[in-house]
């Protein structure tokens, strides 16, 4: 196992003040690593922090051996790092075969565009089917799995993903993190952020629990799952 991406002794914040307060993060290469912690904790603010879209004041976040704290947020998504944001992203009046191209819009090689088109078309049917219709028609599940191959357009070893759950209907939840795990066992490595503790932990390797932009609890996922400190930080004792 090697690790792929390290974040040590981050401080970061928005101008008022810092929101994470000495962060530290390993992730081994092609693992599931899920952070759960109360509304606030600051686990948006990691993501952006490794997608480069907020700088460190203090400390380093290295992605295969490399500085990439003040790397634009277009050199790391070069470098291998995608995000898939918490909100809603795709433009709903385009198509489905147009926003997942627009993932791919860094790639100079019109072949290679075809070329991953057609491999995430492959992975998620629905991009095939729906090409040609409004993304905005989707359900909000079909729209997140058009979210995940957006992402996969550029090939990338690190997918960050931010609440993929939010907002989708319990039933398609196994689906979508049925297919990050496949895109895990494709060899790529995910950090997840994820409310719904109990599925997100369920589904991945590895457990990190954050409170006041730290730190507080880090192991294998079902060891997480099982603490009783987990339970007390959610719901009054019950992780649900
Ligand atoms: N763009 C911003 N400008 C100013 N403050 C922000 C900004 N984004 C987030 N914050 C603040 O930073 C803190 C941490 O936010 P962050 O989005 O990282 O939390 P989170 O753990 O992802 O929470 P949630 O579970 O609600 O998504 C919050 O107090 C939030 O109000
Ligand atoms: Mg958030």
């Amino acid at each position: 196992m090697s690790e792929i991406l390290q974040i040590e002794g981050v401080f970061a914040g928005y101008g008022g003040g810092d929101i994470l307060r000495g962060m530290d993060l390993r992730l081994e290469q092609g693992t599931i690593t899920c952070i759960v912690g109360p509304n606030g904790a600051g686990k948006s603010t990691v993501m952006r922090v490794v997608s480069g879209v907020l700088h460190p004041r203090r400390g380093e976040v290295r992605f295969m051996g490399q500085r990439i704290d003040q790397m634009t947020p277009k050199q790391i998504l070069q470098s291998g790092i995608v995000q898939v944001p918490q909100n809603r992203s795709l433009f709903p009046a385009m198509t489905v075969e147009e926003n997942v191209r627009l993932g791919g819009y860094t790639l100079q090689d019109r072949a290679l565009v075809e070329q991953r088109l057609a491999e995430v078309g492959e992975q998620f049917p629905i991009v095939r089917e729906r090409a040609k219709d409004k993304a905005g028609s989707l359900s909000g599940g079909q729209q997140k799995l058009v979210e995940f191959a957006r992402g996969l357009m550029l090939d990338p070893k690190l997918v960050l993903l931010d609440e993929p759950s939010m907002g989708l209907e319990p039933r398609i939840l196994d689906q979508v993190f049925g297919t990050m795990i496949e895109m895990c066992k494709a060899g790529r490595t995910i950090l997840l952020v994820e409310q719904n503790a109990r599925q997100g932990l369920e589904s991945s390797d590895r457990g990190v629990v954050m409170e006041s932009g730290r730190v507080l609890l880090d192991g294998p996922a079902k060891a997480v799952l099982s603490d009783e400190r987990i339970g007390d930080l959610y719901l009054g004792g019950h992780v649900h």
